[in-house]
């Protein structure tokens, strides 16, 4: 029954330190593959701190993967487009991509709350990309006076 308790104790044990940080990456299919790839050569907290275009990640994760990690050429694609998708940089700073943004982002750039923030990234989870500010106004939760306010800030 309880054979495998001892296993797990022992391999969080032998976790190397930068795993403090790993919690700090986004749940997402490809946090697997940057934690069993990217992870070898890089602290948590040095990967986490990068903001890359979609194109500057696919050229950075091509580049890393030169450097002699084998892996499926499809985990390098997906730690590229889960890194575009969550450590993105928006081309212009006072504007902000609601397809791309983590809720965090949201927050700072549109100053909704957090639940605010999170209950629109839920929605694009569920029903795919936003095409223009007054998708958002069905959103449950949150105010649509204050996307209103913040659309020119917007990027689709
Ligand atoms: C085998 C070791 C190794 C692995 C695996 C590796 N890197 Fe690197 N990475 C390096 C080294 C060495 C540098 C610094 C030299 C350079 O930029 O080529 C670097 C630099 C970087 C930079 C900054 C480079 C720039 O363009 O400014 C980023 C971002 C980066 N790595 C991300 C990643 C990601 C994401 C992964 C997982 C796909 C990864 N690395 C896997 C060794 C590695």
């Amino acid at each position: 029954m309880h054979r495998f308790l001892p296993i797990l104790a022992l391999s969080s044990l032998l976790m190397p330190t930068g795993r403090a940080q790993l919690k700090d990456f986004p749940d997402g299919p490809a946090k697997e593959y940057v934690t069993r790839i990217c992870l070898q050569c890089h602290e948590a907290s040095q990967l986490l701190s990068q903001h890359r275009t979609g194109d500057d990640w696919k050229a950075t994760v091509a580049r890393m993967a030169q450097k002699g990690v084998s892996a499926p050429t499809e985990q390098f694609d997906a730690i590229a487009a889960y890194m575009a998708k969550y450590f993105p940089k928006t081309e212009d700073a006072t504007k902000i991509n609601m397809n791309k943004a983590t809720a965090e982002e949201i927050v700072k750039v549109i100053g909704l709350t957090p639940d605010e923030a999170k209950a629109l990234v839920a929605y694009r989870e569920k029903h795919g990309d936003y095409r223009e500010w007054g998708e958002m106004l069905v959103v449950y939760g949150v105010d649509g006076r204050k996307l209103e306010a913040a659309k020119d800030k917007m990027t689709f």
